[in-house]
């Protein structure tokens, strides 16, 4: 394949751009807003809580999209109680701080390891130096972001092997395989590119994909319930 066409270059770079920006867009969103309430939570000041509202709150049962697997706490019924506690026992709290992070960031590894399996796939079929490219960018955007996912994850969930709930334990460990994983694919894609055989690699890339995504239902699960997507 030859890398070295001009124009493929630079539709490849434009490629990376939307990428970056589509992803910077992820992460501007944030948290979604029902994720973690205060209850439970002195630390947080008057300007944290949320301003009472005169109208009576929606019982999540009536809401289009309700949130299911959880009891709808008491007051602010579009709340969803976070399962563990802040800051986690053991964790200094700049770390638990920086733990924080780790749901805006979750979204970077799930779409750019997604991304990257897409472009590859895309790469088979048409042969287009365009898709190798992104495939790369992709790859390294994602198993970067997977490092720094599952780190703000083990700030924000604690420092233990097992917790109290199977969910959080299967969760824990998903995430720090799929990291762990990721970084492999990044390895086998650098050699890829040297050598030009690809299919270790596209199994790599395919099932770490798989990997993270499992990772991110497991991590929704913990906040809105395992049957979220039921019809
Ligand atoms: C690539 C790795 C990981 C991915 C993609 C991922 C993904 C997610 C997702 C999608 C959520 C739900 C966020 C939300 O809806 O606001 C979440 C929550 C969470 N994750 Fe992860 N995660 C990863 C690794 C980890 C690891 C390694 C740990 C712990 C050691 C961890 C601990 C947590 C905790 C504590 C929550 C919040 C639960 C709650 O508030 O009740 N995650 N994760």
């Amino acid at each position: 394949m030859g890398h070295r066409a001009p124009e493929a270059t630079r539709v490849a770079r434009l490629a990376s751009l939307i990428a970056l920006a589509l992803a910077l867009s992820f992460l501007a969103q944030g948290p979604m807003p029902n994720a973690h309430a205060h209850e439970g939570r002195p630390d947080l000041g008057p300007k944290d809580t949320p301003p009472e509202s005169s109208a009576p709150a929606t019982p999540l049962a009536e809401l289009d999209h309700p949130t299911r697997g959880h009891e709808p706490p008491e007051g602010d019924a579009t709340v969803v109680t976070p399962t563990h506690p802040y800051p986690p026992e053991g964790v200094p709290r700049p770390l638990a701080w920086l733990g924080r992070f780790h749901p805006p960031t979750v979204n970077f590894p799930i779409a750019m390891l997604t991304a990257a399996a897409l472009s590859e796939l895309l790469l088979m079929r048409t042969g287009r130096e365009l898709f190798f490219h992104a495939t790369r960018f992709s790859v390294w955007v994602g198993s970067v972001a997977a490092l720094a996912a599952a780190t703000l994850g083990w700030f924000f969930a604690g420092f233990r092997l097992a917790d109290e709930e199977w969910l959080m334990t299967t969760h824990r460990w998903l995430g720090t395989s799929a990291s762990a994983w990721a970084l492999l694919v990044l390895f086998l894609c650098e050699r890829a590119v040297r050598t030009a055989e690809r299919k270790t690699f596209r199994l790599a890339l395919f099932s770490g994909a798989a990997l993270v995504t499992t990772t991110g239902f497991f991590g929704g699960a913990l906040l809105y319930g395992l049957d979220h997507y039921a019809w």
